[in-house]
């Protein structure tokens, strides 16, 4: 259940000589809707009446679309961060005439006493926030590693990190983690893409294993199997360099150990330029007919708009961060003789155009005892375009681990 949504109108007096919203009055609708939310729930002395005061620290405002006087705002709100003196809020105001998004924004407070002394956070104001986690459906908000990453997390038994590829989101797995019952299946949206935050800047293969890894510690999960599609492979073997005791198996699908040749790397340079200077549709043109098998492109129109769409909507700044991650990357060749003790499947569409199944080939003879399967009927992604084989093979092996 998440937490109680709040309309305020905006008035005349809120807005500028040209009638929008300004910015102070955005600040103060914002802190209303807080206190509002409080009144409803553990009422709004829940600080003063343990002697605290949660002093705002930091604000992130990103503004979406003009506001005017008569316009009702729907607040919604939730804790992406609950630390011992410190928590974070999103907010999202949307009008609810036309269900524009008008500005989400981030706070950070600190808990204090009097004399300006952090203090611990009030146990009922924690109690009444974490009974009510953001969630839609089976999509939890997560504040990790400095970021807000949108994650999916269904079901119960041995918890499986399915790792999306580029520039593409965690809906890739869909058929996956409807499929895959009897295990706790996690897909986040990568930084960058998705419904996650894309920063401007700080993407790396590094940055996206310590998303991970941190993800992981927030969902409480000790051990796992790991499932990466193509840059999903290069984040965990990035993650593998750190924090290989805690696998207990690995799916590697469509994806290579290699850094990329000199050439690639132009290639990501001119990739970059493209989405820059003409948005992510321009990538999604340009990427789809090398991501599909031909029959996939000509028989499957549901598939080839859904990755359309999972390309068109990835913010630039994560395609081009994304981008410089993949160029930068260091190869992983040298990690894959140690892991002999890691049950392994490496997975391949046959008509792969991008990772061949050559490659994959080239993946199992390095990884001692490591499976190969390929997917007849499916290029770079199979788990879209051949859902059921996929999700078929993906269970006999995740079954033989558990
Ligand atoms: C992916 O699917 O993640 C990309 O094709 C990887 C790459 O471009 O190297």
């Amino acid at each position: 259940m998440s937490l109680p949504e709040i309309d305020l109108v905006v008035y005349p007096d809120e807005c500028d000589a040209f009638g929008h919203l300004n910015q102070a009055s955005f600040l103060s609708l914002f802190e209303r809707a807080r206190w509002e939310m409080l009144l409803r729930g553990p009422g709004m002395d829940v600080f003063t009446r343990g002697g605290s005061w949660p002093a705002l620290r930091k604000t992130v405002i990103e503004y979406r679309a003009a506001a005017f006087p008569g316009d009702v705002l729907r607040f919604q709100q939730a804790l992406t961060h609950h630390g011992r003196t410190s928590f974070t809020m999103r907010q999202t105001a949307r009008r609810v005439q036309d269900d524009t998004l008008i500005a989400s924004a981030e706070f950070v407070f600190v808990c204090i006493d009097r004399q300006g002394r952090p203090v611990p956070v009030p146990p009922a104001f924690g109690e009444y926030m974490h009974a009510h986690p953001e969630t839609t459906g089976n999509v939890q908000r997560l504040m990790v590693h400095g970021v807000n990453l949108a994650v999916e997390v269904l079901g119960e038994g041995p918890p499986v990190l399915f790792v999306h590829g580029y520039p593409l989101n965690r809906t890739m797995w869909r058929a996956q983690l409807e499929g895959l019952t009897g295990f706790r299946r996690i897909a986040p949206d990568l930084r960058g893409m998705g419904q996650s935050d894309a920063p401007d800047l700080g993407y790396g293969m590094n940055i996206y294993a310590a998303d991970l890894a941190a993800l992981l510690d927030a969902l409480g999960i000790e051990e796992v199997i790991l499932c990466g599609l193509s840059m999903g492979g290069y984040i965990i073997f990035e993650l593998l360099r750190t924090w290989r005791s805690r696998l207990r198996g690995l799916v590697l699908m469509d994806t290579r150990a290699e850094a990329d040749t000199p050439e690639a790397r132009r290639a990501r340079d001119s990739a970059a330029s493209l989405a820059r200077e003409r948005g992510a549709a321009a990538i999604a043109e340009a990427m789809l007919p090398k991501l599909l098998a031909p029959d996939t492109l000509a028989n499957q129109p549901d598939v080839v708009e859904h990755v359309r769409s999972m390309i068109a909507g990835t913010p630039v700044a994560g395609i081009v961060g994304a981008l410089a991650a993949m160029r930068d990357r260091a190869g992983s060749e040298s990690l894959l003789s140690s892991l002999a003790d890691v049950p392994t499947m490496v997975m391949v569409g046959e008509s792969d155009a991008l990772t061949p199944p050559e490659q994959a080939r080239t993946l199992v003879e390095a990884i001692p005892g490591a499976r190969l399967e390929i997917i007849p009927g499916a290029g770079h992604l199979p788990p879209l375009e051949q859902p059921e084989e996929v999700t078929r093979r993906l269970r006999e092996f995740l079954s033989a681990l558990s």
